[in-house]
């Protein structure tokens, strides 16, 4: 039988539960692939308090570097989050020759290039199925069981924070900052809650996907990126009247050669799969050419699941498999799309002055910049002398809409700031 000794740096959340399903399941993996793991040491700043798991105090140091270096420890864990320090980490644990785990998506995004080569030259894999969709998969799938295809488009769920703070305003007819302020009272969203609201952490995991799909590390100021702040209740009442919901979208496809990639709320039609993603579940739909559609959905974050996906990759390395830095530095890349290029349909939502010609103006400005209009609302809701009108388009560039969307906010007619969002079809 042969042990695999793990160094875990981080004792949070997913390192405890890291060791939690280790040594629940250890034995049964020992079973199935010969391999035992076992917890070598584990280092973090913290090494006081109960995690609710029986670890040995003598495994416990505050010295990552003495894990990273101990020539008894076979896998390097990293859960320290950041980027800073926990690239000196990988980049020290790959130079000593010892494969990385890592769970870290903003590494990934940002020094990915960097570490992957590192890996490559000291010939220690790099796995990191835990960065996106927590306990899904679907690296792997990408990786194996979809290695035949190429790949045309990935739409995710990939926040599980965002998602639980749009269904609770679907369901419950919230505004945006009561469910922010009670997520986090629960422990749900973190503080500050910056990373997961406004996008970036959906962007990490979106760079994550492109990789792989396409090869190309594509650098985050490449590509649109939003999120959810702010939202207003009034967006996803209007979309619903519409036959739509709101979620916040990774859209990563190809498009005549070149990578397409935004993260931005989008209007998601209710009959489509990912519509039906609720609360804090994550889900990946990706089409390949030969496959054609498939759907990846779990729970994207937390202590057990994130650890399920950091323990399935401690038996690839054990293993001795690739995680997938031989697959990216091989993988042929994809320019990226210009995104003022990217060809859209929008859903529009105006504060109008309630009285003659407002709607042929917004119309004028509209088919001035090349956008015709598939759709309008306007209800009977007026607010003082203003009435809301929703305007869902064609398909048009995004530079038009941004050009548009300028002259129509200059409008006398106009108050406020207007709403723009994407709305996607999944053609
Ligand atoms: N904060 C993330 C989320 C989990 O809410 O989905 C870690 O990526």
């Amino acid at each position: 039988m042969k042990e695999v000794k793990i160094g875990i740096l981080g004792f949070g959340t997913v390192g405890a539960g890291v060791v939690e399903g280790i040594l629940k399941n250890g034995e049964l993996m020992s079973q199935r692939t010969g391999i035992l793991p076992s917890i070598g040491k584990i280092a973090d700043l913290d090494i006081e308090s109960d995690r609710g798991v029986k670890v040995d105090a003598s495994l416990l140091t505050t010295n990552a570097f003495s894990v990273i270096d101990d020539p008894e420890i076979d896998v390097i864990v990293e859960l320290v989050g950041g980027v800073k320090a926990a690239k000196d980490f990988v980049l020290r644990a790959l130079k000593n020759g010892k494969p990385v785990v890592t769970a870290n998506k903003a590494l990934l995004a940002e020094a990915g290039r960097e570490l992957f080569e590192a890996s490559a030259k000291s010939g220690a894999g790099l796995y990191f199925e835990a960065s996106v969709g927590g306990g899904i998969p679907v690296l792997r799938a990408l990786r194996d069981g979809l290695v035949g295809n190429q790949i045309k488009s990935i739409y995710g769920i990939l926040n599980g924070t965002c998602n639980y703070i749009l269904t609770r305003m679907e369901r419950e007819g919230l505004e945006f900052d009561a469910v922010l302020a009670e997520a986090q009272k629960l422990g749900y969203a973190e503080t500050p809650p910056d990373l997961d609201i406004d996008g970036l952490d959906t962007a990490h995991k979106a760079v994550v996907l492109a990789s792989l799909a396409y090869g190309a590390p594509v650098p985050m100021d490449a590509f649109t990126v939003e999120g959810i702040r702010g939202l207003s209740h009034r967006e996803i009442e209007y979309a619903d009247d519409l036959g739509y919901r709101i979620k916040l979208l990774a859209v990563i496809r190809e498009v005549a050669g070149e990578i397409e990639m935004r993260v931005e709320p989008s209007l998601v039609p209710q009959d489509h799969l990912l519509a039906s993603v609720h609360d804090a579940f994550n889900a990946v739909f990706v089409e390949g050419d030969v496959v054609g559609e498939t759907l990846h959905y779990g729970r994207g974050a937390g202590r057990l699941p994130t650890a399920s996906a950091v323990i399935g990759d401690i038996m690839e390395a054990a293993a001795g498999r690739d995680g997938g830095s031989a697959w990216l530095l091989a993988h042929k890349k994809l320019p990226i799309h210009n995104p003022q290029e990217v060809s859209i349909r929008c859903y529009l939502r105006l504060s109008l002055k309630d009285q003659p010609d407002v709607i042929a103006q917004v119309a004028h400005v509209l088919g001035k910049n090349n956008i015709s209009i598939g759709a309008v609302m306007q209800k009977e809701q007026n607010v003082g002398e203003q009435v809301p009108v929703v305007f869902l388009t064609h398909h048009a560039l995004e530079k038009n809409f941004v050009a548009a969307m300028k002259e129509i906010a200059a409008l006398d007619v106009v108050d406020g700031e207007p709403v723009r969002m994407a709305i996607e079809d999944f053609e």
